[in-house]
């Protein structure tokens, strides 16, 4: 069977095609929408996923070396996301699924980042520590879903870091450069390191850190450091204490934030602590991406599940736990 993938939850539109029985990513095109300054405007983004929707449909097909007749199905994240872009992702996949009249599955966006590792390595049944701009959550299967054991209580890692970064005057994405900076330092700063229970925060230590930038004493090497190992000590924390709850031995990580180095070396660190198995992907499959939602699609549509057009609405606000997972 050949998926044809659609992702346009935020920032980025991309198209994959991936082929089941040898479980290949044929391609998996990716068109992220940048600003030089400023937050992201929905309607301009989804400007955006139309002026690049053609290019990256014609890209993903010729790099899979296929034509649009060869789909079997059709794969689109249906939530959570930005109502502007979803629409526009959901839209063309309606189209396709007409005109090539093949089926049309609907996919939740943060299942997809853990089943692409599923599909990807070999992971059996991982926690999965999720962080991302928007979405910072330990997810895992239990009892006929996917249930989020722990999340941010205000922002999601990635924007947190995305706002250090640009009050130090580092640009977008800010994750990459602050990750640099903090190569260059050892000496820890304490800051706030906020978990309550299974959860972290990090709205304390956003204006803890605007003070400290604002006052001009420490060096950006020190607070890039300091701030990476407490931000990522409080999400290996609920990582693990999630995979000591559910007795679970594999550890994956998603989202853009796990192309982090320091990040994977503090996951390696604890999972080989506690005898578990840390399993990583190539960053094109950690960051937002079209390979996975065809993948979970596969997934989905050999358990029987389908979305028929009149159910394809998008849903901004789905949550991991909506979903029955009839696929395991
Ligand atoms: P979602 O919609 O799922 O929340 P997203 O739209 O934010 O995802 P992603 O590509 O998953 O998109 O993640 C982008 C985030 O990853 C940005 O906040 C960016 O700063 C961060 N990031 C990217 N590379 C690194 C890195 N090396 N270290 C830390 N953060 C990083
Ligand atoms: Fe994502």
């Amino acid at each position: 069977m050949i998926c044809l993938g659609i992702e346009s939850t935020a920032h980025t539109f991309g198209i994959s095609v991936v082929r089941d029985k040898d479980k290949k990513v044929l391609s998996n095109i990716i068109t992220a929408f940048k600003t030089k300054s400023g937050g992201l405007v929905p309607a301009k983004v989804a400007d955006h996923h139309i002026d690049v929707l053609e290019d990256t449909f014609v890209k993903a097909l010729e790099t899979a070396g296929i034509k649009a007749i060869e789909i079997d199905l059709i794969a689109f994240s249906q939530g959570p996301g930005i109502g502007n872009t979803l629409r526009i992702g959901a839209g063309f996949a309606r189209s396709l699924s007409l005109l090539l009249n093949k089926p049309l599955i609907g996919v939740n966006h943060c299942i997809a980042h853990l089943e692409v590792g599923r599909f990807l390595t070999k992971a059996k049944d991982p926690v999965l520590l999720y962080a991302s701009g928007a979405n910072t959550q330990v997810i895992a299967y239990e009892a006929g879903k996917y249930r989020v054991f722990g999340e941010t209580l205000d922002l999601g890692i990635g924007n947190f870091l995305d706002t250090f970064a640009r009050n130090l005057g580092l640009g977008f994405p800010g994750g990459p450069k602050i990750e640099e900076l903090a190569k260059k330092s050892k000496h820890y700063i304490k800051l706030p390191y906020v978990v309550k229970g299974m959860d972290i925060s990090l709205g304390g230590l956003e204006t803890n850190l605007k003070n400290r930038v604002h006052q001009g004493k420490d060096s950006k090497e020190d607070l890039c450091f300091s701030v990476q190992e407490t931000v990522f000590a409080m999400l290996i924390e609920v990582a693990e204490r999630a995979m000591a709850h559910t007795g679970k031995t594999e550890l994956l990580l998603g989202g853009g934030v796990a192309c982090n180095k320091r990040l994977q070396e503090m996951s390696r660190i604890m999972c080989e602590e506690r005898g578990a198995k840390l399993f990583l992907l190539e960053n094109q499959f950690f960051v937002d991406n079209a390979a996975m939602i065809a993948i979970t699609g596969i997934e989905m549509h050999k358990a029987g599940v389908k979305t028929p057009i009149n159910k394809s609405e998008i849903r901004p606000y789905e949550r991991t736990d909506d979903v029955d997972v009839k696929w395991r």
